[in-house]
């Protein structure tokens, strides 16, 4: 039986090929004199893809292609998509000159050629990442690499969009299955207005997903919602891309087939071994992927029966249409709009529509966004994204919304003053007159309850003079804010239920905040225990900050942290405001914070190894949330052992991460003049200029992950000798004797199976830790570390630590300093 043969009993057949059954070269690099020719193939370090001649179905058209070695063989990449050759018998030569890298025929005919540049000595390389790197031996300069030049695949790692000064890199799927050739459709990563991907069909449209918001497409929740990756947009001198790294060692393709995005994920379960489908867009199962599926002003509702009805002010374009669910004509305004009296409607969670025809203004604020788009007659919508980012404002017509669970952002379009009256003014008055009279009979309330608690315990709420002759004024605020969160709260369905406590359920569960339940002190104040009337444990937290935050700075911040939920991340349960004392209400966690087991001997040993390891992971895991994967980038700046609570399994939650820095999108650095923090965890450029960033943060998981690893406090061991943080730097020096498992734990018992786990954590530990933020990796990327047990990782440099000056100039403010309490203020120079 011969090859071919077999092949139809297999899955997947018409992407799966057999070129080499062939003994193959066991080398990754081609050279100058020995060029590759069928039936050998490259393979690389680990054998993980294979780069050789391979044809399609029993064609006799071959290519040149890098393929996954495992069964079935996988193509990801295609050299001569448009020129096959007519047989097996061409080969792959390097040269010094241009063209550095030519295909050719047995009768020398070339089919394909790469790269001009003049290099000494010539080598081309497969990575283990599926790359093929064409570069000088001797000098790290990449002349030409095949993930600058995809085609149907994107592998993690590999960017989609722009590299400063080369063309555009974008998917283009096979014509057919057994044809590589460029077909029609293409993906992009647009950039309009904002950035979102598009799946082109020539130059239509065929599927949005919605822009870019953060590290989330707003539109497109099988992107977002997917765990098996971590995605990365990138905007900066190096160019505007995104690429994607799996969060565990599974492998991972990213596919453009035929006119869907495709993502696959190789099951590696034993009686499994094949490639599945994680997910696909466009969904055919989800009638409101389909690009502008509802026509103009039309919105696909995918809860409504029909999944499209048209925008508030607006009707079916034909009617009769519609009811046999051809919709894509649109609709259409009730009322002309009249240029100068008109008004805006808005829906919030949207997919925003296209943005062909908008003109975006990053400098302007909502109000002049309005009046802007007001004043211009034919400005049909504008949205105010996120985070300040600007005005967008849609010139004309507009299509492709789609309503969202949660998430996306708000639409304000145009309607005649006349669609503003009627039924929604009437609703307003009397959305108006119930908060009027909840918001009294709020303040009634609140108003009682000071009364009464302000007798019972003066003290204990700050009331002070001068907030008992509270204004009108500033109580109205309070109520007001209080309804605020509650539609906040409302409007974001079931994903967001953040109740307001009432000041004397909390001071009723923590027995009028007793000394015996109170837990600990924290960076921003003094956290109790409770017990809620049904039994629910508790823990409060009462803010000691709240004299340099106003009451909406304080709401703003709720709203965020209750937004943020991650397994990793320490719950918001609610939230209680009692005059000037603002309270936040957490989960409980049973087993305390991680500094009480693992600097306790007589506590330590309940961690073993592979426990430890778990909650390593599980701080990245949610460092990465905050990092990259929440609506906003949040900078915790103050991650340590005490601030890490378990639960009664012992995972890992990270707490006090709301007061921590909330950064835009764009911002990458930021600079304080109040250094807050804890010594031995603060990297060494904040703790000296101030500068902060994600790096900082790096810096103090790898502080903390090998205080994990061996059990000791980074400043204790810095009590001992006042230069260094030791315990990174006696991490390293062990690291340069090779002595590194001396470092363990001596509780933690030893079982030789670990052992290059614990030296990889230690590794990673110290590469978070280096001195210069940008030799720090990214939280993506030290999870990457932690799992991949195959991937090479970088060589250390000395970890960070503070200068002798800086410590010479401390000395005279030593009173801002402690070791032990967790809060240290430094006041840099
Ligand atoms: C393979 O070859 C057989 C016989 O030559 C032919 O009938 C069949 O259509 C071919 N299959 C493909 C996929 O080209
Ligand atoms: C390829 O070359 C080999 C010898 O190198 C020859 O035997 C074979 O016939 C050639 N194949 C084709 C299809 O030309
Ligand atoms: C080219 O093909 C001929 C016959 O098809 C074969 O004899 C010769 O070896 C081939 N040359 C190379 C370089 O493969
Ligand atoms: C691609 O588009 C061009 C022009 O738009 C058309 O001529 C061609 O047939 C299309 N190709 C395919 C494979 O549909
Ligand atoms: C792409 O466009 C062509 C015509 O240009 C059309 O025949 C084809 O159905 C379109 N494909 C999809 C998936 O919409
Ligand atoms: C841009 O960001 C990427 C990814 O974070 C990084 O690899 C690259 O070095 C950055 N480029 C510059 C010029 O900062
Ligand atoms: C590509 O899409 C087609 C049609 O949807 C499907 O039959 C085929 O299995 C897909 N290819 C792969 C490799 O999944
Ligand atoms: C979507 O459809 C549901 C069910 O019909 C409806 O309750 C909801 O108001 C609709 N949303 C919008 C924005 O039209
Ligand atoms: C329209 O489509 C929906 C779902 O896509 C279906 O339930 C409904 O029966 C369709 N209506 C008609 C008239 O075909
Ligand atoms: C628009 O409305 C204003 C006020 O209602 C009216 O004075 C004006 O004449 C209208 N303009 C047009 C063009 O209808
Ligand atoms: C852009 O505006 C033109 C003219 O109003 C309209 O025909 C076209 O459909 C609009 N494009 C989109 C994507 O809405
Ligand atoms: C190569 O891969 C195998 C199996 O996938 C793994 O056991 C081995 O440790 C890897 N070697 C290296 C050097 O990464």
């Amino acid at each position: 039986m011969n090859k071919w043969q077999l092949a139809p009993l297999l899955p997947l057949l018409l992407l799966t090929f057999f070129p080499l059954l062939s003994p193959s070269l066991s080398t990754d690099t081609i050279t100058i004199g020995s060029p590759l020719s069928y039936p050998d193939t490259l393979v690389s370090s680990n054998n993980t893809f294979a780069l050789g001649f391979f044809n399609t179905g029993n064609s006799s058209r071959w290519y040149l292609g890098i393929w996954y070695t495992i069964t079935p063989h996988t193509v990801v990449w295609v050299a001569n998509r448009k020129n096959p050759m007519p047989d097996p018998n061409g080969s792959l030569y390097i040269n010094s000159d241009s063209p550095n890298l030519q295909l050719k025929t047995n009768s020398s005919d070339v089919l394909w050629h790469a790269s001009s540049s003049s290099l000494v000595n010539p080598i081309a390389q497969l990575s283990e990442e599926g790359n093929f790197v064409l570069k000088d031996k001797n000098a790290n300069n990449i002349a030409w690499q095949s993930f600058d030049n995809p085609t149907d695949t994107l592998l993690p790692g590999m960017p989609l969009g722009w590299i400063s000064g080369q063309d555009l890199k974008y998917l283009t799927s096979w014509t057919d299955s057994d044809n590589p050739a460029p077909s029609n459709y293409t993906l992009k990563l647009d950039q309009t207005a904002w950035p979102e991907i598009i799946i082109w069909n020539g130059s239509k449209p065929i599927f949005r997903t919605g822009q870019l918001d953060g590290n989330k497409f707003s539109g497109s929740p099988k992107f977002n919602d997917y765990t098996e990756w971590t995605f990365e947009y990138v905007s900066n001198q190096t160019g505007e891309y995104i690429y994607y790294m799996p969060t565990s060692s599974s492998k991972l393709r990213l596919v453009l087939n035929h006119s869907t995005l495709q993502m696959y994920r190789f099951d590696d379960a034993e009686t499994e071994q094949e490639w599945d489908t994680d997910w696909l867009v466009p969904d055919p199962n989800d009638p409101c992927d389909k690009y502008a599926r509802c026509g103009q002003f039309g919105l696909c509702n995918l809860t409504s029966t029909n999944k499209c009805t048209c925008l508030k002010g607006f009707e079916a374009t034909h009617v009769e249409d519609w009811d046999v669910n051809e919709t894509t004509q649109g609709c259409t305004r009730q009322a002309e709009l009249n240029c100068t009296s008109d008004g805006f409607l808005s829906i919030s969670n949207v997919k925003l529509p296209d943005t062909t025809n908008t003109t975006v203004d990053r400098t302007i604020k909502q109000k002049e966004c309005r009046k802007r788009c007001l004043k211009n007659c034919s400005c049909y919508a504008y949205s105010n994204m996120n985070e300040g980012r600007g005005c967008t404002m849609w010139m004309g017509d507009f299509t492709d919304i789609r309503k969202l669970d949660h998430g996306g952002f708000t639409l304000n379009y145009r309607v005649a003053r006349s669609e503003l009256h009627g039924t929604n003014a009437k609703k307003k008055t009397a959305v108006i007159a119930t908060s009027v009279i909840l918001g009294l009979l709020f303040l009634a309330s609140v108003a009682y309850l000071v009364h009464k608690k302000f007798k019972q315990k003066a003290e204990l709420l700050a009331y002070s003079e001068r907030h008992s002759q509270a204004s009108q004024e500033s109580s109205q605020t309070m109520s007001m804010i209080r309804s605020e969160i509650l539609e906040e709260g409302s409007r974001k369905g079931n994903a967001f239920n953040l109740p307001i406590v009432d000041v004397d359920v909390v001071l009723a569960a923590t027995g009028n905040f007793a000394l015996e339940n109170k837990l600990g002190e924290g960076g921003f104040g003094t956290v109790f225990r409770g017990r809620l009337e049904g039994g629910e444990r508790i823990a409060v937290k009462r803010l000691s900050y709240s004299s340099t935050q106003g009451l909406s700075e304080f709401k703003n911040e709720v709203i965020l942290i209750a937004e943020l939920q991650h397994i990793n991340l320490v719950q918001l349960l609610g939230c209680c405001i009692a005059g000037e004392e603002r309270m936040l209400i957490y989960e409980y966690m049973e087993n305390k914070s991680l500094d009480t087991i693992i600097f306790d001997k007589s506590k330590s040993p309940q961690l073993d190894w592979p426990k430890r390891f778990e909650i390593i992971m599980g701080i990245a895991r949610g460092i990465l949330y905050l990092h990259q994967d929440s609506r906003l980038r949040i900078i915790h700046r103050d991650l340590k052992a005490s601030n890490v609570l378990l639960d009664e399994n012992m995972n890992p939650k990270i707490s006090d991460f709301g007061i921590a820095r909330i950064f835009g999108r764009h911002d990458n650095d930021s600079v304080t003049n109040r250094v807050v923090g804890t010594y031995g965890y603060m990297s060494p450029e904040y703790a000296m200029y101030g500068v902060f960033s994600i790096k900082s943060d790096v810096f103090s998981f790898g502080v903390l992950v090998l205080e994990i690893i061996s059990g000791k406090k980074c400043s204790e061991i810095f009590a001992v000798e006042p230069k260094l943080n030791l315990l990174s730097y006696q991490a390293w020096t062990l690291w340069n004797d090779r002595n590194v498992l001396n470092l363990l734990d001596s509780s933690i018992s030893k079982n030789s199976n670990d052992e290059s786990e614990i030296i990889r954590c230690i590794q990673v530990g110290l590469l978070c830790a280096q001195d210069r933020p940008q030799d720090r990796p990214h939280m993506s990327e030290a999870i990457l570390m932690l799992n991949s047990l195959n991937m090479i990782l970088p060589l250390p440099k000395q970890p960070g630590y503070i200068s002798d000056r800086f410590m010479d100039n401390m000395e005279s403010s030593t009173s801002y300093m402690s070791h032990d309490t967790s809060i240290t203020t430094l006041v840099p120079r």
